[in-house]
């Protein structure tokens, strides 16, 4: 294997200038040996007489895009990002960094540490170490700072989210920003060194960042101070829960109220404080959760490339159809809506547009966008016009004999090869497959409601569903922007199959005298971005009285949802008929407790003779609804329905509303430890006395070999 970092002379365009090559794919993270690497490349260039000026390059897709995540948690090796960037930023030689991609965390703070910047139109900057429950570690909070101004730097750094260059133009961090028409990465180099030349010729060599005083006078200070709050108090409330927003901020707050050096040890101290928390190690375990899961165990079987879909079909044009519909043209992708009638159909599309327009009030997306996706959307009444499309998705009404009846239409209207998916929520895949001649091209595509904004999209292989089918849904959810994850069959598949023990325990605490306020309160307390049973107003109470209905391997106990179905069948569906678990303002739709409501299950939790409690805590609401989660979340690791406890994880975080720096149910437990989940499992089982609370026996074996689930 070749060495990450090479030094290589430029001669004979110019024999003057060095290029430090990084080389370290895919993204060029700063892993030890490159920072090694650049150390010895800076020394060598230094010793050598005829080098005049150095240039950072990156071969592959990008420049640098960070530390290198994986080596967070295992012992930090000499040298540290900060002497890195602290050798460069002293080195007596200027060193100019050729930007292109997606120059981020450390990237970026490498990138400032240098004394010159080139970029290509496009490279996007940022530092987005607060997905990772980090601050920039290496002078981000300080520098970004000085060149830039607070505020930009606080927004930068509070949101994580990067910006393009373009964007930036006006902020003075790209001394040279490549020409629209030379703006690709094949002339980056080329233009970096003619940059290079230009200064050496100018004797223009040093401008240090970290050398620019953060002179605010008292006025200044004040306004920045207030800025500081402001951002505190909304990272508070957009971040709840979460500490790295809170230190970044502090850290930018000492870039204007300390010394440099004093505050660069204490960005330092609020960083390794970070990387040594469960948050940082839950939203890493977060961030490789989501990028494993788009990959197929492939047990076996060959692997396959996914076949073109360039048109699809959504069956349905409601709130669910015309969602996916949106889903398949952002991405560019032709779809033809399918409706029963015109009136529907016309009903469906106008609703989608209004989407968009609401979209594009809100700055979301641009007019040209809108115009170009409500061009790629067609409407049809008619089954004949889908026998050319490449890909079906089926979002009808939930039973399974009008599911079987849909698709054994589509079978003989569509052409043999096109994939038929089914976006039901609950019902068994398997069975809607039989009613086709094509089994093996019938695969789940669970999305979630709003199906355009949430990102989760479970895709669901059946026994028959072959490798090709699997692999194009999966890479047709990328395509979308989606966390697609591969599942299995079963009721529910792995999200809904979990979030109805997460459901019933909440039920039952009702019937024990909870009221809903109190359950949403202590969720939304422990983190959750909902309370379930406001979720469940929100999506109506009835869509799970129905589904519960449908299944057949329900549990015989009148006890099952009884809260839920006594307003279901007292005409309380939630937000659609202003009552529910709470009751709504019909104007302002705003919520609020409904006496009503927890009467009447109390008096269906007396027929039931289920005693009610007062002592019900918060943290019994949190842990039985958590704990059943994880306990559920076992059993579908052990049958295989998922594939990794990672992949649980994301459907969790990306679908549910679990909070991210939790890292999701299974990391989640391994983080508290098993043993603490048996036995509060156990103490459950003995206070219910109902068939529940079973441990999974995943868990015992874990626990007993001293594993974790997401090992
Ligand atoms: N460290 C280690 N691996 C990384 C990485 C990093 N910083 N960034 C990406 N990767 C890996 C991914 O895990 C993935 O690996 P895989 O192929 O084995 O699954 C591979 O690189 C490609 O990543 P993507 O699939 O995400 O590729 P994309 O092209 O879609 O996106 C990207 C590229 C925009 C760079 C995106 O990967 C990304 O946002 N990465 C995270 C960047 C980041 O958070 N940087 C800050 C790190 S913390 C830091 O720098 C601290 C400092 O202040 C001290």
């Amino acid at each position: 294997m070749t060495a990450p970092v090479l030094l290589i002379p430029t001669a004979p365009h110019a024999d003057n200038i060095a290029i430090i090559n990084i080389d370290n794919p895919p993204v060029n993270a700063l892993s030890h040996a490159v920072r090694q690497g650049v150390v010895e490349a800076i020394t060598e260039a230094e010793q050598n007489k005829n080098i005049e000026a150095i240039v950072i390059y990156c071969q592959g897709k990008t420049f640098i895009a960070g530390a290198d995540i994986k080596e967070f948690g295992k012992t930090p090796k000499e040298p540290h990002l900060p002497d890195v960037l602290q050798r460069i930023n002293q080195c007596n030689k200027p060193i100019i960094a050729a930007l292109f991609g997606s120059v981020l965390g450390g990237g970026f703070e490498l990138a400032l540490a240098c004394h010159y910047r080139v970029a290509v139109r496009g490279t996007k900057l940022g530092l987005p170490e607060v997905t990772l429950g980090l601050i920039p570690g290496a002078g981000g909070t300080q520098l970004l700072p000085r060149i830039a101004g607070v505020k930009l730097a606080l927004t930068m750094i509070t949101s994580g989210k990067p910006q393009k260059v373009e964007q930036l133009e006006d902020y003075g961090i790209i001394d040279f920003l490549i020409s629209a028409n030379n703006s690709n990465k094949d002339h980056l180099l080329t233009e970096t060194i003619l940059f290079t030349k230009q200064l050496l010729e100018k004797n223009q060599t040093s401008k240090i960042i970290s050398q620019q005083p953060m002179a605010l006078n008292d006025e200044k200070k004040q306004a920045a101070q207030v800025l500081c709050q402001q951002f505190r108090d909304k990272s508070a409330k957009k971040s709840r829960g979460q500490q790295a927003p809170q230190s970044a901020i502090n850290s930018i707050e000492n870039s204007f109220t300390l010394p440099l050096n004093e505050a660069m040890e204490k960005e330092r101290e609020y960083f390794v404080a970070c990387r040594g928390s469960a948050q940082s190690r839950a939203m890493r375990h977060a961030f490789f959760a989501e990028k494993t899961a788009a990959k197929l165990i492939h047990s076996g079987e060959i692997k396959s490339t996914p076949t073109e879909i360039e048109s699809v079909a959504v069956i349905g044009a409601g709130t669910m159809g015309g969602g996916i519909a949106m889903c398949f043209a952002n991405a560019g992708i032709n779809v033809t809506l399918l409706e029963m009638s015109q009136n529907n159909l016309t009903k469906g599309i106008n609703a989608i547009a209004k989407r968009y327009q609401q979209a594009e009030k809100r700055g979301i997306i641009n007019n040209q966008q809108v115009n170009q996706c409500m061009a790629l959307i067609t409407g049809t009444c008619d089954y004949q016009d889908l026998d050319q499309v490449d890909l079906v998705v089926e979002a009808a009404f939930e039973t399974m004999a009008v599911k079987q009846q849909i698709f054994s239409q589509l079978d003989k209207m569509c052409k043999p090869e096109a994939i038929l998916a089914s976006n039901t929520s609950y019902l068994d895949i398997d069975e809607i497959a039989k009613a086709t001649r094509r089994p093996e091209k019938i695969v789940g595509m669970h999305f979630f409601s709003p199906a355009n904004i949430m990102k989760l999209l479970e895709v669901v292989a059946t026994k028959y569903t072959d490798t090709q089918t699997l692999t194009t849904a999966m890479t047709l959810g990328k395509k979308m922007g989606k966390i697609s994850v591969a599942v299995k069959v079963c009721y529910g598949f792995v999200g809904n199959r979990m979030y109805a023990c997460y459901g019933r325990e909440a039920n039952m605490l009702l019937l024990e005298g909870a009221t809903p306020q109190q359950i949403d309160n202590a969720m939304v307390q422990w983190g959750m971005a909902m309370g379930p049973l406001a979720v469940n107003d929100m999506s109506g109470i009835d869509i799970g009285y129905q589904a519960r209905k449908e299944n057949t391997a329900r549990p015989d106990d009148p006890c099952y949802f009884a809260a839920a179905d006594i307003l279901v069948e007292h005409g309380r569906l939630g937000q659609k008929t202003n009552v529910g678990f709470y009751q709504y303002d019909e104007q302002t739709n705003k919520r609020s407790p409904d006496d009503a409501a927890i009467k009447l299950i109390r008096t269906h939790a007396a027929k039931l003779e289920i005693k009610q409690r007062s002592d019900i805590s918060d943290e019994e609401i949190q842990q039985r609804l958590i704990f059943a989660l994880i306990n559920e979340g076992a059993y579908i690791l052990e049958e295989n329905i998922a594939s990794r406890a990672s992949d649980i994880d994301a459907i969790w975080l990306n679908g549910y509303g679990f909070p991210r720096y939790l890292g999701g149910p299974m990391c989640y437990a391994d983080e508290i430890g098993l043993e603490k989940v048996v036995a509060t499992i156990k103490k459950f089982q003995r206070q219910a006395g109902n068939t529940y609370w079973q441990v999974a026996p995943l868990l015992e074996k874990l626990l007993a070999q001293d594993k974790k689930l997401t090992q």
